[in-house]
């Protein structure tokens, strides 16, 4: 019985590690010095674990205890007597009070209540794009938000954090971009290979940086290009898994298409993307994929926006008119019906070359090129809140390519204007297009 307390070596050694236990503890406590410790005591007697203990890695995070959604938090003092703007994805019936709660250096801090805002462009859904406003309290230095359904008490289970981006310290961090395109989001089994391949080329011969695309799901030949467009370093793609969380709605009117929220969550990935873009780059362009926001009396999109800068570096919002290239007429000499390209999926922009002219008595169905910094709320087609002003960008000077389906089933081939601006690009874009496709593994 007990015969490890007779056994001399044992007990030699068992003493052993209770004084090394011993001494480490002093040392340690004598190190913390005795506020730290009282601190410590006092977290732990009241206050859940240090924090940021578990930290968001999605891209859509559900609120516990709600029936919302967070996607992420930014930094924005352009609201008086706001801090921190997080985007969500919100029931809009079910709004209760909420309250933000951050992580300052490393302590759970109290909570600060929080303003709600929905973002008007709706369109009906039961979900929408909401923006959560929130002060940070006063000396702290906040890396985390986390949102709680109840001001801070002792019971707060495990709560999610999410990082707040667009902090001073990030703004010196990332190269200045003069232009990003904001690509919505894509899904379905969508595989426009080729349009995809020559619209970006077109979009970096035009001086844009970065595209960011928020991706639900896409085709097996375009996952490869994009693959390798985002290895490369000029498409940034954000996973957006909306269709695990909700029923998404491929279309934009509830009454018409039904779902829990407007065509796969495009309001809230427009306005994320603003937010996200808004410390590190110049210009914004909100267009769809097949969409190329194009100068006709210049170069570029540096050289339009340098020459308008000067007398309008308070627009916020430059609105783009859409012109439709319907993809039923091709260009008759078939000069780029190029045989590399037979095999590749999608359409060929280059041989589409018949304008329509929009129908401006409906509604303008205009994009956008915007100065984030001075964009607080925005839809597809408009701005909703602006700290800037609003400037109709004249189409002779700048308008969008969209080759797509007609828009305008009455009009003849007659009634189109031959318009050929892409053919101006062809020398550079071609080989471009080919060196990606290449690049892929989508031709030879
Ligand atoms: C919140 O942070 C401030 C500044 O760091 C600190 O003085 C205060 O004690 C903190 N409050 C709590 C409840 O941790
Ligand atoms: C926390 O405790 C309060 C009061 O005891 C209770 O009403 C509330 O439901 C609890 N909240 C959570 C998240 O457990
Ligand atoms: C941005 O545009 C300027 C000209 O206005 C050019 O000198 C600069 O290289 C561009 N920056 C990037 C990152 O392309
Ligand atoms: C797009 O999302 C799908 C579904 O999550 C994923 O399988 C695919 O790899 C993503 N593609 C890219 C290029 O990120």
């Amino acid at each position: 019985m007990n015969t490890w307390m007779r056994n001399p070596k044992l007990l030699r050694w068992r003493n052993g590690v209770l004084l090394v236990l011993t001494l480490s503890t002093f040392i340690i406590i004598y190190n913390m010095k005795i506020p730290t410790t009282l601190r410590w005591i006092e977290r732990l007697r009241d206050v859940p674990d240090s924090c940021p203990s578990s930290i968001s890695e999605q891209s859509i995070t559900p609120l516990g205890n709600t029936k919302h959604f967070l996607v992420s938090a930014y930094m924005d003092q352009r609201v008086k007597g706001f801090d921190i703007r997080i985007i969500g994805i919100f029931k809009r019936d079910s709004i209760e009070p909420l309250y933000c709660s951050f992580c300052c250096e490393g302590v759970f801090n109290k909570t600060t209540p929080a303003t709600i805002l929905i973002n008007r462009a709706h369109f009906g859904f039961p979900f929408g794009a909401t923006y959560v406003l929130c002060k940070i309290p006063e000396s702290c230095d906040a890396s985390h938000v986390t949102v709680l359904t109840q001001p801070f008490t002792k019971n707060v289970s495990d709560p999610i954090w999410l990082p707040i981006r667009n902090k001073q310290s990030d703004k010196l961090k990332e190269r200045k971009l003069n232009f990003t395109v904001c690509i919505s989001t894509l899904f379905g089994n969508y595989n426009n290979v080729l349009q995809v391949a020559q619209s970006l080329e077109m979009y970096r011969l035009l001086g844009v940086n970065r595209v960011v695309i928020y991706n639900t799901s896409c085709g097996p030949e375009l996952e490869r290009l994009l693959q390798s467009y985002s290895q490369e370093g000029f498409v940034e793609m954000v996973p957006w898994p909306i269709d695990r969380f909700l029923n998404p709605s491929s279309g934009w009117l509830f009454s018409e298409h039904g779902g829990d929220l407007h065509y796969f969550g495009q309001i809230v990935t427009l306005n994320e993307c603003v937010y996200r873009s808004m410390e590190r780059s110049h210009y914004v362009l909100l267009n769809d994929i097949d969409e190329i926001i194009m100068p006709y009396k210049h170069d570029n999109l540096i050289s339009l926006m340098n020459m308008l800068e000067p007398q309008h570096s308070n627009v916020g919002e430059f609105l783009i008119e859409n012109h439709v290239f319907p993809k039923k007429h091709f260009d008759p000499s078939g000069r780029f019906h190029l045989p590399q390209w037979e095999k590749v999926p999608g359409s060929n922009i280059l041989e589409h070359i018949y304008r329509e002219e929009p129908d401006r008595k409906t509604y303008p169905p205009q994009k956008m090129i915007i100065q984030p910094r001075l964009v607080e709320q925005t839809s597809v087609h408009k701005v909703l809140k602006n700290f800037g002003q609003q400037y109709y960008m004249p189409p002779a000077l700048c308008h969008a390519i969209h080759v797509r389906t007609t828009q305008r089933e009455s009009l003849k081939l007659e009634d189109l204007h031959e318009d050929k601006r892409l053919w101006h690009f062809q020398e550079k874009l071609i080989p471009n297009v080919d060196k990606v496709l290449k690049r892929a593994g989508l031709i030879n």
